[in-house]
């Protein structure tokens, strides 16, 4: 069977298997079993799912990675495909299966012209991309020690198959979470003057916090806020005593990140003080903003050129993307592979393309196979 069937029966079979984060254990198995039959070695490294391939080139080069993330989402598929998921309430609704293929495909490829490959490439399929702390995992073992740059790709039902969304710059977010606790003096509901209402006192936190990103952020620099969860009182002729509010915060870049920290603690705090309640903020720091290398970038684009794939400028999101974890050392070039005009990720109506798996695993494998022929470009 011809490589690219072979790919599209593999992405049918993962697309079938759905695993959440941190549970990606059959895909582990089949991972290897398909690299290991094909002669690929796989690092001994220490993870409990997820694995990470390698290929030693027989000419000398960098250490380059390649992040494909493996997990699904708790989502009820509805595309009606005849692969569709078999495992109720998980689906790969962002495409992380064909992050899969695009991986094994990839090191398949390479293990196969590996006397042409200048250097070692490393293919990493790391679990838990969806609960935003999986890359970590990666951190924990020696994998990305002597990695040089590493690149990253993500389905993108934005574009048609054989467009590539490169940028330079910052592309995603960083992810920052906030819980406030905000704490009154419960009483009726007919007496507010015996106590300190902590639910006026959270709408007026709620409100002031819009502040930082109108007032206080760079009006040329992408910031936002959501406050996403209230809960407070539980019946209607009583203040509660207690309030507590979570939220996120979405920025590009780093000064712009410590600023909100401090803007959010001393909003909240000084709030509260003012309506005669106290205020405490917890933050829990996520992952940082993605940032595309210049030169990978170029890089990226003169081999979409060669493979014949249109690039079009790559989308900023203000979502988050754990790779930043595997770039915040070295450089990264993060890239949105059109996988065919759909619904969004994430939605249980997302497809991918089956007809994207094979441009996307020629591109990869002659973007790592480029490294000898630097002075060409
Ligand atoms: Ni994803």
């Amino acid at each position: 069977m011809e490589l690219g069937e072979r790919l599209i029966e593999y992405f049918k079979w993962f697309h079938k298997n759905p695993e959440l984060s941190y549970e990606e254990y059959r895909t582990t198995d089949k991972i290897r079993e398909i690299l290991t039959k094909a002669g690929v070695e796989i690092l001994p490294c220490k993870l409990e799912t997820g694995l990470v391939a390698v290929v030693r080139g027989k000419q000398e080069g960098p250490v380059q990675a390649l992040r494909c993330d493996i997990d699904a989402l708790p989502i009820t598929e509805e595309t009606g495909l005849s692969y569709a998921s078999c495992q109720s309430g998980k689906m790969h609704a962002c495409g992380h299966d064909f992050h899969i293929v695009s991986g094994i495909g990839c090191a398949l490829g390479l293990q196969e012209r590996r006397e042409e490959l200048a250097g070692t490439v490393k293919i990493i399929f790391q679990p838990g991309e969806e609960s935003s702390l999986g890359a970590l995992k990666i951190l924990e073992t020696d994998v990305m020690d002597d990695v040089e740059m590493i690149w990253g790709i993500h389905a993108d039902p934005t574009n048609e198959v054989g467009m590539l969304g490169i940028r330079e710059g910052y592309v995603s977010a960083a992810v920052d979470r906030f819980v406030i606790t905000v704490d009154g003096v419960g009483c009726h509901g007919a007496h507010p003057d015996d106590g300190v209402d902590p639910i006026l006192t959270a709408a007026a936190i709620v409100q002031a916090l819009q502040s930082v990103v109108t007032r206080n952020v760079n009006a040329f620099q992408p910031a936002l806020l959501s406050v996403t969860r209230i809960e407070a009182g539980n019946t209607w002729n009583v203040i509660p005593e207690k309030a507590v509010m979570e939220g996120t915060v979405r920025t590009m870049n780093r000064e712009d990140r410590i600023l909100f920290e401090k803007r959010v603690r001393e909003i909240a705090q000084n709030t509260a003080l003012a309506y005669g309640a106290k205020a405490a903020v917890e933050w829990i720091a996520g992952c940082p903003a993605t940032y595309n290398d210049e030169e990978m970038v170029r890089k990226s684009i003169r081999i979409a050129n060669q493979c014949n794939m249109k690039v079009v400028p790559e989308e900023s999101s203000m979502g988050g993307d754990d790779f930043s974890f595997l770039e915040e050392k070295i450089p990264g070039c993060y890239i949105k592979v059109g996988t065919g005009k759909g619904q969004a990720i994430h939605q249980p109506g997302f497809m991918v393309d089956e007809g994207s798996i094979l441009p996307t695993v020629i591109y990869l494998k002659e973007l790592f196979l480029a490294n000898k022929i630097k002075e060409n470009g």
